[in-house]
């Protein structure tokens, strides 16, 4: 149907790349939001791979959904400067108020929380990113200050 008819049109156009399992990957995300199990055996089938390889490869790397998103994305940097800056206690507060797990959406659908690792901004730690807006020095206030912006 309509999906394996742009999950089609993302393999086509990455096919003449070398290695090109990972930009597949990206644009059916950038489509979707996620990465749609049945496009899994879709891009598997396309590029003579088995659905467990390419399953394996898009659960490697932190960045593939399997879930369809909020209206928002927050992520919280979990590398090393911003760890060593208290990301730990402003993920902590994170996950307490939005009452979510790491990878898991608000229940009002508003916001996806997810960690990540280096944001390039660790002359700023702890580090956060909502949606496309690069955040520094996140505290627990700061936290909530953009909470309640996604909200509104
Ligand atoms: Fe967090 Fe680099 S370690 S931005």
């Amino acid at each position: 149907e309509e999906m394996s008819v742009r999950v089609g049109a993302i393999v086509d156009a990455c096919a003449e790349l070398e290695g090109p399992l990972l930009p597949i990957l990206h644009d059916v995300q950038k489509e979707f939001g996620f990465v749609p199990q049945p496009a899994l055996q879709i891009i598997a089938g396309r590029l003579n791979l088995s659905r467990a390889e390419v399953h394996g490869v898009a659960s490697f790397y932190h960045d593939f959904r399997e879930k369809h998103p909020g209206r928002h994305v927050l992520k919280i940097c979990r590398a090393e400067a911003c760890q060593s800056m208290g990301a730990d206690r402003v993920a902590d507060h994170a996950r307490r108020t939005l009452n979510v797990d790491w990878h898991e959406t608000t229940n009002d659908d508003a916001i996806t929380l997810e960690p990540v690792y280096c944001l390039g901004l660790c002359a700023c730690a702890p580090a956060a990113l909502m949606d496309d807006k690069l955040v520094g020095r996140v505290d627990e206030d700061r936290l909530d200050t953009l909470i309640a912006e996604a909200r509104s």
